[in-house]
């Protein structure tokens, strides 16, 4: 029967990746997949996951049992207190539960799952653009993946007018992807005058969000700021969502899987059904979670010293972004690109938007050896002081050519 199956299209972010492992040119750049690496383009290992694998290592009592099916408490609950804020009042309800998932992507999976089973609308609506696995994730779980009008091309900002008529239009009680912060791929985030528009439609509308969190404390640099939105959502308008939280990206923990799903609801009854069920998918998917970056990221978000460390690493990071931002634009502003380049500094986040056509970033890859998606998404993290004038370069040749 195997002469039934298809070939099925390499994914395409992970697939630029093993081009850009392929090439041995010197100068090649890899723009695509979003990990953070060091102004030597090295991966950075926080130096506050060394301490935190450290005393681990040191710990006798260390074993490589199972975690309970919804993951290690300690995390669960730190993970709620990381989002929600240690004084939040759904905590103090008891009204909201997390658990542990195979980081962001199976946060959301694991979400989808749930709502496809639950949830009495099987309409999701994912903004446009967006990550391309939240179309698959959803698909899969057989839900109707829908767009909402988010970016727009013009001014390369948010398009709220468009979007709140998406969110209007979209059938009653829709579940909604909204990202909390550092927008991808479009880097650009609503204001909180827009986010309270976008919760007048949704509460209006009885839509159910979720918010994807992989980015929490890479869009303004500190972790409270980056969850006003997911706040602002539960605590001043009471509204139930689900959390998905990743620590990819805010530990550089990616190939560990570490995340969690945050579900707030309306009472504690209904909070302890969610975990039962939620443990329920996960038990025959993957049975128990990861432990291992699982107990480096509980350490720390425990260990108020650690969790001081982490945030000094966290803006080291957010630091070096910005950083590249400004040398990008003004060294296209030297060479006099064609184009206005100020969405590079006023976007945020892992990524740049770019504005580059598909042609374009095709002429990077096969002149420059530079790798991005398609879309003219860029990582920032993967410029540095020794690439970032060549990229300008680069981009300098395509637009005109
Ligand atoms: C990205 O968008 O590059 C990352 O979130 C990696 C991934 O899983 O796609």
């Amino acid at each position: 029967f195997f002469n039934n199956v298809p070939l099925a299209p390499p994914d395409p972010i992970f697939h630029l990746t093993a081009s850009y492992e392929k090439d041995t040119t010197p100068k090649r750049i890899n723009l695509g997949v979003g990990a953070y690496r060091d102004d030597m383009g090295q991966p950075w290992v926080l130096p506050v996951v060394r301490k935190a694998r450290q005393l681990l290592l040191e710990d006798p009592a260390l074993t490589h049992e199972y975690l309970p099916i919804a993951g290690l408490p300690a995390l669960r609950d730190a993970s709620i207190r990381l989002i929600l804020g240690k004084d939040s009042p759904a905590i103090r309800e008891k009204r909201t539960i997390a658990i542990q998932t195979i980081s962001g992507t199976g946060a959301n999976t694991l979400g989808a799952a749930f709502l496809a089973q639950f949830h009495p609308v099987r309409t999701v609506l994912v903004s446009n653009p967006t990550w391309v696995n939240h179309k698959g994730i959803f698909g899969n779980a057989g839900f109707d993946v829908k767009e909402y009008t988010y970016f727009d091309s013009k001014t390369l900002g948010l398009d709220l007018e468009g979007m709140l008529s998406s969110l209007n239009s979209a059938p009653e009680g829709s579940v909604i992807i909204l990202h909390a912060c550092a927008h991808n791929p479009t880097g650009v985030d609503p204001t909180q005058e827009q986010w309270i528009k976008i919760a007048d439609v949704m509460e209006a509308k009885g839509h159910f969000p979720l918010f994807d969190c992989a980015y929490q404390g890479f869009a303004s640099g500190d972790l409270d700021k980056d969850a006003w939105a997911v706040r602002y959502f539960v605590h001043d308008r009471k509204l139930e969502c689900f959390i998905a939280q990743s620590y990819a990206k805010n530990f550089g923990l990616y190939g560990e899987r570490c995340g969690a799903l945050t579900v707030v609801t309306q009472t504690s009854d209904l909070a302890d059904r969610c975990l039962s069920q939620l443990s329920k998918i996960a038990r025959v998917n993957y049975s128990n979670p990861p432990a291992f970056g699982a107990r480096i990221v509980s350490r720390v978000l425990n260990d108020p010293e650690l969790y001081t460390t982490w945030t000094n690493d966290l803006r080291t990071m957010s630091g070096r972004i910005i950083q590249m931002r400004t040398l990008l634009r003004e060294h296209l502003i030297k060479l006099g690109t064609p184009g206005n380049w100020d969405h590079i500094t006023r976007q945020i986040g892992m990524f740049s938007f770019t504005g580059l056509k598909p042609a374009q970033v095709s002429l990077l890859q096969s002149k420059y050896h530079i790798y991005m998606t398609s879309n003219g998404r860029v990582s920032m993290a993967g410029l540095n002081t020794n690439n970032v004038e060549y990229m300008a370069k680069a981009v300098d040749d395509v637009v005109r050519s």
